[in-house]
């Protein structure tokens, strides 16, 4: 199967053809998501919640994000790889935004970075695509911004705040990003950013009306118990499945059925 190019996302979109995104942070779950025909795998720092257990987004470190961006790139083969730029790598400084960016592509291997933000990052972002970069914007609920919202519920449900969301997306395609993710907002602001812009708008979150989506694997897997937003679409029960093959093995090494005669040399 030929890679997935930024070029053809954008072309999918003018064809009509729905954009599938999931997140990924090891080789080995990479190489599945990718064997399933994934368009579009993310190295969400979404791995701060879900790999390390922290609360939000904000701890994860470039070094930690080139890990798992790493990990993913050697497992993928089919799939366009996008790595999230964590917390603090590109707000502060545009000039140390490009060196973060031309280090996590070079480290990583992947194909593209995504980064949270609207007209406020206009430099750092164009300077980022400048230098070779693809960019993938991400608008609406930004979890990088927690503690600005103080709470993960639904943005832009008022009008002052969809009106900046409509123009940063507008932004975003003008200074050359190649796709844009849309979390947590009315599916019908959605929708309109959708039909008014020529880049894909991958949703999250953002109901159908748009060009893709996008979930975090542990989640629609049913490995994170407690996560239920109305979004989420599980699509198995892995905590089950998990629970009970590990509480097995456990029954099986206590009772010395494991490992028998052909299990050893
Ligand atoms: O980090 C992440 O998993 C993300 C997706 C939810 C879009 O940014
Ligand atoms: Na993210």
């Amino acid at each position: 199967a030929r890679k997935v190019t930024t070029h053809r996302l954008i072309e999918m979109k003018q064809q009509g053809e729905k954009i599938s995104m999931l997140t990924a942070y090891d080789y080995t779950v990479a190489q599945i998501v990718d064997g399933a025909g994934m368009d579009v795998i993310l190295v969400g720092d979404s791995a701060s919640n879900v790999m390390a257990g922290n609360a939000t987004t904000l701890p994860i470190t470039v070094d930690q994000m080139i890990y798992h961006g790493r990990s993913v790139a050697r497992g993928v083969k089919r799939a366009l790889v996008v790595v999230d730029m964590p917390f603090g790598s590109y707000q502060a400084d545009p000039y140390e935004g490009v060196a973060n960016a031309v280090r996590m592509m070079k480290e990583t291997g992947a194909d593209a970075l995504k980064l949270e933000g609207g007209e406020e990052y206009r430099d750092v972002f164009s300077r980022i695509i400048a230098a070779g970069v693809p960019v993938m914007g991400h608008l609406g609920l930004m979890p990088q911004s927690i503690n600005k919202y103080g709470t993960y519920g639904v943005r832009a449900k008022d009008d002052a705040e969809a009106e900046k969301l409509v123009r940063d997306a507008h932004v975003l395609e003008e200074i050359g990003c190649f796709a844009l993710v849309l979390e947590k907002v009315p599916a019908a602001l959605a929708a309109r950013v959708a039909s008014e812009l020529s880049i894909p708008v991958i949703g999250i979150g953002a109901g159908g009306g748009v060009d893709g989506q996008v979930l975090v694997v542990a989640d629609m897997l049913g490995m994170t118990k407690g996560f239920s937003p109305k979004f989420l679409r599980r699509y198995a029960d892995l905590n089950t499945v998990m629970t009970d093959a590990i509480g097995h093995y456990v029954a099986d090494v206590k009772s010395g059925d494991f490992p028998n005669e052909t299990e050893q040399y």
